[in-house]
């Protein structure tokens, strides 16, 4: 019947990939043996692993027929013809071999059920297969794959375990393999890492055996078309309106602000947010490994990295845009992170008229993030006294917003700290906001809040001169609840 996708040869039997029961392992109980000291259940907030709710019983039946399909099509499908098919084409041989497997086996489903199992098979052939059902859920904001039989999901700052499997490595390589070689990149065992960008913008990673040794590792960033704006993040309690009336002075008076913080803990997010209080008529350029940013201003250039080719050709480093950068006269430069010797060439933008610009980087706190340029600029090979650098540093860079994932899934800026000069050899900081945590509910959920200082800006004059009075108040110390 289905002729002309069909293979050629004989397909050569795989095993039919047994649905794997998932046992969810936590962590075991305290020793019996009864002690004085009572420990704590072992923490489990951070890592948690929850199996999503069990669909309901029609589901499982069609998620096992799908399985076999799938094994079905993967088997019988010429997968290299497939390119040149037509959409409609594709559909209807697809079509044709579920009905037909559906009554080899006396299945009877419904329209919608085999509406839904065409879709889903369809997906299999020309999307993600597995993946794809994840991708479309707009709840979830990373997916993390490890190895063929084990998918985790992040859904409000949690880690959950999914009942998504792909069929065995063989498949998951497949799809792997269609997502790379759609950008010109190649995974294998003598390349076997590579980073790439999604149709949809979503930042995708992935690592192959031998060197993932349970099987390939896949980590995807899924693209938010409505990036999280200043509201939406002190709505969710990411930080204040007193904070936000803060950083919106520190941005339009053209601070140079850092963004720092852990994987994953909202630094692009804070980033992006922060753009939105620049004037639309200011040029900004925007340099990034993927293009994640969404500028809401009208003039804006954006410029995405790139690592060499296959042959090992062809790269354009973070720095390359830096400095091309330069020449294109911005009055405003944002790096989606810095993490390399742009950091030279970042900060002599910081420090020669293009005040105002923004990056981010990796770092637990806004002295550690001091620190972590100090080690860029030395790993750069530059050959500056440590009082040199650090006198560089403390010119170019005016704030440090810490942005935290803290344990209980929950995403906060827990510190905004202004650089303000040099003190003998140390770099002088003080923090006007913070996050202070007080407790933990039995539930594992933090109990905190946001407090000032009491410090006053060192910016406050400026924030004034510029139109941006903010009053006394924001920066009295909130008293603990
Ligand atoms: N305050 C927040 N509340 C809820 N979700 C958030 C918050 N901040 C960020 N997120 C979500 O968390 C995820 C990670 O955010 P983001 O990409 O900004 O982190 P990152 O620190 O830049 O990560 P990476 O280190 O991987 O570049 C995104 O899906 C984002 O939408
Ligand atoms: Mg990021």
């Amino acid at each position: 019947m289905f002729s002309k996708y069909k293979k050629t040869a004989a397909p050569t039997a795989t095993p039919a990939a047994a649905p794997v029961a998932k046992v969810t392992e936590l962590p075991k109980a305290a020793a019996a043996e009864p002690s004085k000291v009572a420990r704590k259940a072992p923490p489990q907030a951070a890592a948690q692993v929850t199996p999503m709710d069990k669909e309901k019983k029609r589901k499982e039946r069609m998620g096992e027929l799908k399985l076999e399909l799938h094994r079905v099509l993967l088997d019988n499908l010429n997968l290299a013809a497939l390119e040149h098919a037509t959409e409609a084409d594709l559909r209807q041989e697809i079509q044709s071999i579920a009905a037909e497997f559906l009554e080899e086996k006396a299945i009877i489903l419904n329209r919608e059920d085999r509406q839904t199992l065409n879709q889903e098979l369809y997906d299999e052939v020309t999307g993600l297969g597995p993946l794809e059902t994840l991708l479309k859920d707009e709840t979830v904001n990373d997916i993390l794959v490890n190895g063929p039989q084990q998918i985790f999901v992040e859904r409000d700052g949690k880690l959950q375990l999914t009942d998504v499997t792909f069929k065995d490595e063989r498949h998951l390589l497949r799809i792997i393999d269609k997502i790379v070689s759609a950008v010109g990149r190649r995974v294998d065992e003598s390349n076997p890492y590579v980073d790439a960008r999604l149709k949809d913008g979503s930042r995708f990673n992935a690592m192959v055996p031998p060197v993932a040794v349970d099987g390939s590792l896949v980590s995807i960033r899924k693209f938010k078309k409505d990036k999280l704006g200043i509201d939406d993040l002190v709505n969710f309690g990411a930080f204040t309106e007193e904070m936000a009336a803060y950083l919106q002075a520190a941005v339009a008076t053209r601070l140079n602000i850092i963004v720092s913080g852990g994987t994953g803990s909202g630094k692009t997010t804070t980033l992006n947010a922060l753009s939105s209080f620049i004037d639309n008529d200011e040029r900004i350029l925007t340099i990034e490994d993927t293009a994640e940013l969404q500028l809401q201003q009208t003039h804006v250039g954006r410029m995405e990295s790139r690592p060499p080719n296959v042959e090992g050709k062809g790269e354009v480093s973070p720095r390359d845009c830096l400095k091309n950068a330069l020449r294109m006269r911005p009055d405003r430069i944002i790096v989606g992170e810095t993490r390399g010797e742009e950091v030279i060439d970042m900060l002599q933008a910081m420090n020669t008229g293009h005040d105002g610009s923004m990056t981010t980087i990796h770092a637990n706190s806004a002295r550690d993030g001091v620190s972590r340029l100090e080690n860029m600029i030395a790993m750069a090979g530059i050959e500056m006294p440590l009082k040199a650098v650090r006198s560089q540093i403390s010119s170019a860079v005016n704030l440090i917003v810490q942005a935290s994932r803290l344990q209980d899934g929950s995403r906060r800026m827990t510190s905004i700290t202004e650089i303000t000069g040099m003190e003998g050899d140390v770099i002088s900081m003080q923090e006007i906001f913070r996050y202070q945590r007080v407790g933990l509910t039995p539930e594992n959920k933090i109990i905190g809040h946001f407090t000032a200082t009491g410090v006053r800006s060192h910016y406050a004059e400026r924030f004034r001169m510029w139109g941006y009075d903010l009053p006394a108040a924001i920066y009295e110390p909130v008293a603990a609840q």
